[in-house]
């Protein structure tokens, strides 16, 4: 699409240089530990070493005797104001500090309150507490065995460690299709949990104004305004009322859904500054975050794919056991315990589907958090994704040829799938086509041939995947009963310059860039006059936040939606000022002017003044509208990669040798920006897919506790991204864009797993759950006879 702007207006589609970059480059970005006040008090965590046990005592008096130690909170400091424990986004409990037991290694167990960060860690160190350990559930397997030791024995009537039973689908009509099937597959699929390792751990400087009655607190949140929302919920019984909470979500340093949920510290220190009148701050150590805050996937998942001999799919059958360790903190949709997980089905037209999902307790760390992801839709895509690659091999089908068969067509759009999702638009052939042709495919097969006939290991896999993002419908999706929409408020001032205030939070997407370009896009003011800010509860208008790529599909429309109110009101002050018919009037970006009248015309700058200098008499001075936007549907971004591996027969090294990623997101924003997303999101695909895993021995010791052996992906591991796209614009999103914030790490894994399986295929290797390691890469070599 050519960008209906001028560069030097900068609208959509113009690479416009990320106008936050300056200050961040400079290091003068203002992140929640730059919030220094004055008498700020420090708070520090202690955590447990056991991921079950029983507390006996807390003995502080060691940690208080420390000069500069003020206080050593525990539950039972907090029990007595009711705050020791508090509700999670799935309405599950989750403790504050435990009063009588601990459920998970490095879980908070009391916070020591000093006059210095490091006095606070002295204080840490010596508080003593005795435990008895008490017997650890770490496999969710065995936590559903009936004798296993029943943990959350805080609710009376819990006889299990059964969270929710979920299903979706029809599956009467699912089992009919798979006993008629000609083929079936059937894989296990252990999706692995992995952490968010955002270059800023988490956060808060809490300051409760005694004076005022008012607290304001800096956090590391993507959702401000929810936040403030629950704050008041749980703690209005001691006079925190909404009015007088004021979230300020400052520069964030990356989110990717962990910045989503409430953890305990943030609690604590509201609590402690609201007992102390002092401004408290606590800030996690990087190990404290690996360890202790929320994570994302552990799906153990047996998937099941029905067809026909000639390569047609038909039905699509899965069951999953989630482990959402000791509460279910997940910051799903309401409605949807397994997030968006439904959309399994994936970028295939198949007659039905059924899926179900059991979520588990065990004695973990709260899981459930839509890492880069749509809540689920990572899961989802990398199941059906290897299923896709399972049938093509079992049937002897080339992998590209099998999806080009089973891909939903062009003209089927709008499409509802077997899960009943409306897919709004794709051409699922197109973007894979691009992506062969970028890539060399029939050469890259013959030079496959070529090597496995020498004994080589080279393989080739694809992932043609469907995301949806944009949460969400009302109809369908609320957290916590708040329904999903999300808002802009645009004021014009006089001097024809633009405040632009949103209810999402940018964590180092571009917002201040992409939206002040959809403000140019639609009146005409350069991007250089558009302040956007978002992030204050007391300024902004109230919105659900940034994750699951929403930005785009619901708070980008409301801005355009009311950018077009004020396009409304101008050209009622335009005509009045060219004393000409409103319907006589034509719009450029940036004027109005008379049909065959171009001098005559009025520039969107003269209208703002106007607005507020000679408006026409009756109309309300003023150029300013507001958007809750309630989006009508989801938005379904896709794409095609295509991965190239050789396999190091001697090592069983993966080397990603080339990586063509073709996206399409509807119209492009900014094209800049959106590789930069793709860029870093196939970056955080490859890590899980390769290298990233946390696992718990059986006493719940957690094995990848720093990142000495937590493995995130350096540029060393990084391959050349190639990256291209498709246009298919959502026919309903105002703007016609969609979301893309994660598409890359939804659906790179599944391309780098199918390119490993695909070189190892002819030695009977089916699949390999992620991460692919060189270990398990070389067993499986030696499993099957390979030498080097
Ligand atoms: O919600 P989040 O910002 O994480 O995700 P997003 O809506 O997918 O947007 C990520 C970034 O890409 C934002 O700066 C968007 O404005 C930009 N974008 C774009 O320029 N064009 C699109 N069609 C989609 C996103």
């Amino acid at each position: 699409m050519a960008p209906k702007t001028t560069p030097e207006i900068g609208g959509m589609g113009h690479s416009v240089k990320r106008r936050e970059d300056p200050r961040f480059l400079r290091g003068q970005g203002n992140y929640v530990d730059d919030v220094v006040l004055p008498d700020m008090l420090y708070l520090d965590i202690v955590r447990s070493p056991y991921a079950h046990a029983k507390i006996n005592s807390i003995d502080t008096s060691k940690a208080l005797a420390i000069p500069g130690v003020l206080a050593v909170i525990t539950g039972k400091d907090l029990e007595k104001y009711n705050l020791h424990w508090m509700p999670t986004l799935m309405s599950d409990t989750q403790m504050v500090l435990p009063v009588d037991k601990v459920m998970y290694q490095a879980q908070e167990v009391a916070a020591v309150l000093a006059t210095d960060r490091y006095i606070a860690a002295d204080g840490v160190d010596a508080v003593e507490i005795d435990y008895d350990p008490l017997p650890v559930v770490v496999d969710p397997k065995k936590a559903l065995e009936p004798d296993a030791p029943v943990l959350r024995t805080d609710k009376p009537d819990k006889k299990d460690n059964h969270i929710w039973h979920w299903e979706w689908g029809n599956r009467d009509e699912t089992d009919k299709l798979f006993s008629e099937a000609e083929v079936t597959v059937k894989e296990d699929i252990y999706i692995p949990r992995i952490h968010v390792s955002s270059i800023e751990t988490c956060g808060c400087v809490a300051h409760f104004d005694k004076v005022r009655g008012k607290l304001t607190v800096w956090m590391t949140t993507q959702a401000p305004h929810a936040i403030r929302t629950v704050f008041a919920l749980v703690a209005g019984h001691v006079g925190l009322s909404e009015e007088k909470i004021q979230i300020i979500s400052p520069d964030i340093g990356g989110g990717f859904g962990g910045k989503v949920p409430v953890y305990p510290g943030y609690v604590i220190a509201v609590a402690a500054s609201v007992l102390t009148g002092k401004p408290v701050k606590w800030i996690e150590d990087r190990m404290e975050n690996l360890q202790a805050d929320s994570f994302a996937r552990d799906y153990h998942i047996t998937a099941e794919l029905a067809g026909n001999k000639d390569g047609k799919l038909t039905a699509l059958r899965i069951k999953t056991i989630a482990d959402h360790g000791y509460t279910d903190a997940a910051a799903n949709p309401s409605k949807f315990p397994a997030g968006l997980f439904h959309v399994c089905t994936g970028s295939y037209d198949l007659k039905a589907a059924h899926v179900e999902v059991d979520g588990v307790y065990t004695n973990k760390p709260p899981g459930g958090i839509a890492y880069r992801c749509s809540f689920r839709v990572t899961e989802a895509v990398h199941t059906i994704e290897r299923m896709a690659d399972v049938m093509a091999h079992e049937l002897g089908m080339d992998a590209a040829e099998f999806r080009m068969k089973n891909f939903i067509k062009p003209e089927q759009f709008p499409y509802k799938s077997a899960l009943d999702w409306e897919y709004d638009s794709g051409n699922y052939a197109a973007a894979l086509q691009l992506a062969m042709d970028r890539i060399g495919y029939a050469d890259l097969r013959k030079e496959q041939t070529e090597k496995r006939a020498r004994g080589e290991l080279m393989g080739i896999g694809i992932s043609s995947f469907t995301e949806i993002v944009g949460a969400g419908p009302s109809k369908h999706f609320d957290i916590l009963g708040l329904k999903m929409f999300d808002s802009a408020e645009i004021r014009v001032h006089p001097t024809g310059k633009v405040l632009a205030r949103f209810g999402t939070k940018s964590q180092g997407q571009g917002h201040e860039t992409t939206y002040a370009q959809v403000v140019a896009e639609e009146l005409g003011f350069p991007v250089d006059s558009v302040l956007v800010e978002e992030g204050d509860t007391d300024t902004a208008p109230y919105g659900l936040g940034t994750y699951a790529s929403r930005s785009t599909p619901v708070a980008a429309a409301a801005c355009a939606i009311a950018c077009r109110k004020i396009k409304d009101k101008a050209r009622k002050i335009a005509a009045y000022l060219l004393e000409a018919h409103e319907d006589d009037l034509e719009w450029e970006p940036g004027k109005f002017f008379v049909k065959g009248s171009p001098d005559r015309a009025k520039t969107i700058q003269e209208i703002s003044l106007a607005a507020y200098t000679n408006h026409p008499p009756g109309m309300e001075a003023g150029l300013e509208a507001v958007n809750y936007y309630d989006p009508p549907n989801l938005t379904y971004p896709f794409g095609s990669y295509i991965c190239v591996v050789d396999i190091d027969k001697g090592t069983g090294e993966v080397k990603v040798r080339r990586f063509v990623a073709i996206d399409d997101c509807g119209n492009i924003i900014n094209p800049m920006i959106v590789e930069g997303q793709i860029h870093g999101g196939l970056t955080m695909g490859l890590g899980p897919a390769l290298y990233e895993e946390i696992q718990y021995d059986e006493s719940g010791n957690i094995l990848q506790g720093s990142f000495m052996n937590y493995l995130l992906p350096t540029a060393v591991e990084t391959p050349n991204w190639e990256t291209g796209n498709t246009v298919t614009p959502s026919p309903h999103h105002p703007l016609g864009a969609k979301g893309v914030g994660e598409s890359a790490t939804v659906g790179a894994p599944a391309a780098i797993v199918n390119a490993v399986v695909d070189a190892m295929w002819h030695l009977g290797v089916r699949h390999i759950d992620i991460p692919i390691t060189s270990a398990k890469v070389w067993k499986l070599l030696r499993d099957a006879g390979v030498k080097d």
